[in-house]
């Protein structure tokens, strides 16, 4: 079978293309064919080395997110069976409740070996059925940002209709809280550096659209269409470069929902969120129960994931170039075989 590994994470041309004998399912494990894996912002971070405290195994496969079909499962195995629609699940210890020490130690293509391969292996736990209605390139998508924003969305803010949240970009994780807002009854707020895609996370839904880069101000914009109340609840992913932004552009008593550093991380002042009252919360991914919850929600919803860009396993340094760019709109898409 073919697979990417990181001899060394010193950047996109690290990725090394691989042939390996196919794997074999042992007790409870679970031979998946992948058919399509997608990109997080993580990953890049993955390749450059610059991601986690503790440096990262060497020959690591990349990629937390991947969809595709049981190809065989070994003795035991209840949950699957050949066949099966199957995604992996980002952290395959976390199954449901609160998140343990094991569970967060447990992610795939960073902890763990990941996705980007012909087939891979994964204990029956770590895996759940994929929606119908979704080709394995759409629910490539799902595992790490649509997760991760039904997490804060859902678990985090519960946001229930006539909110508004603010999106801050339109990457993969905030294209997927303007689609479950939107399914919640809620009015999505969203930033962009480019008016061209905030025109398109309108034409999506978005009540408006604020560019950060000619409004670098954006607070008082959300303030502005808020009658001066604020967000009920912010999806932050910008890290340092926002999140004084986003504390005063949040309503008093607000969430905000800290899941991204793409501006770096800083000092901050945690004054006005004791004075605002404000309710921050750190979001990693999400359980298996979370992603099962999202997974009806979408099924029932017949949401689709927004692909920006499919690309073959053999040109998947692309893929990452794309990600870098920063050019992209929702995901970026790895077709297998
Ligand atoms: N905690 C978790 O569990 C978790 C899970 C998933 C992702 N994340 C993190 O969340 C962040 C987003 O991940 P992703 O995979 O969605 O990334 P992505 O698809 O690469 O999205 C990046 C987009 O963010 C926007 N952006 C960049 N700088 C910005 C700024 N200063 N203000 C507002 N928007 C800005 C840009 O959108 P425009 O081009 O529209 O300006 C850019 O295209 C990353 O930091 C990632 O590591 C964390």
């Amino acid at each position: 079978m073919k697979v990417y590994r990181l001899p060394q994470a010193a950047g996109i041309d690290s990725l090394t293309l691989c042939e390996e004998p196919t794997p074999t399912p042992g007790p409870y494990q679970v031979l998946v064919r992948v058919r399509a894996t997608s990109l997080n912002f993580r990953d890049l971070m993955v390749v450059r080395g610059a991601y986690g405290r503790g440096g990262l195994r060497t020959n690591l496969v990349p990629l937390s997110d991947g969809a595709g079909e049981v190809e065989a499962v070994g003795d035991g195995v209840t949950r699957v069976q050949p066949g099966d629609r199957v995604a992996g699940i980002f952290m395959q210890r976390w199954i449901g409740g609160a998140i343990t020490p094991e569970a967060s130690a447990s992610a795939l293509g960073g902890a763990i070996d990941g996705m980007m391969a012909d087939h891979v292996v994964l204990n029956q736990d770590g895996l759940v059925r994929i929606p119908a209605h979704l080709s394995f390139e759409e629910a490539a998508t799902l595992p790490c940002a649509a997760v991760t924003a039904w997490h804060a969305l859902v678990e985090h803010a519960r946001i229930t209709a006539g909110d508004t949240v603010l999106i801050q970009g339109t990457g993969g994780v905030s294209i997927f809280a303007l689609q479950f807002a939107l399914a919640m009854g809620a009015r999505v707020i969203a930033t962009s550096s480019s008016d061209e895609k905030l025109a398109r996370a309108r034409a999506m839904g978005a009540s408006e659209g604020i560019n950060y880069r000619a409004v670098p101000e954006w607070q008082e914009a959300v303030l502005a269409a808020t009658e001066g109340r604020g967000a009920d609840h912010v999806v932050e992913v910008g890290g340092a470069g926002t999140f004084a932004r986003s504390l005063q552009a949040v309503r008093l008593g607000g969430k905000v929902s800290l899941i991204g550093v793409l501006t770096g991380q800083a000092e901050m002042n945690p004054t006005p969120i004791m004075r605002r009252l404000i309710n921050v919360q750190g979001i990693y991914v999400g359980s298996r129960e979370m992603f099962e919850a999202m997974n009806r929600a979408i099924a029932l919803h017949m949401l689709r994931p927004v692909i920006d860009r499919v690309f073959a396993f053999d040109d998947a340094k692309a893929a990452f170039r794309l990600m870098e760019s920063a050019a992209h709109f929702g995901k970026i898409v790895i077709r297998h075989g």
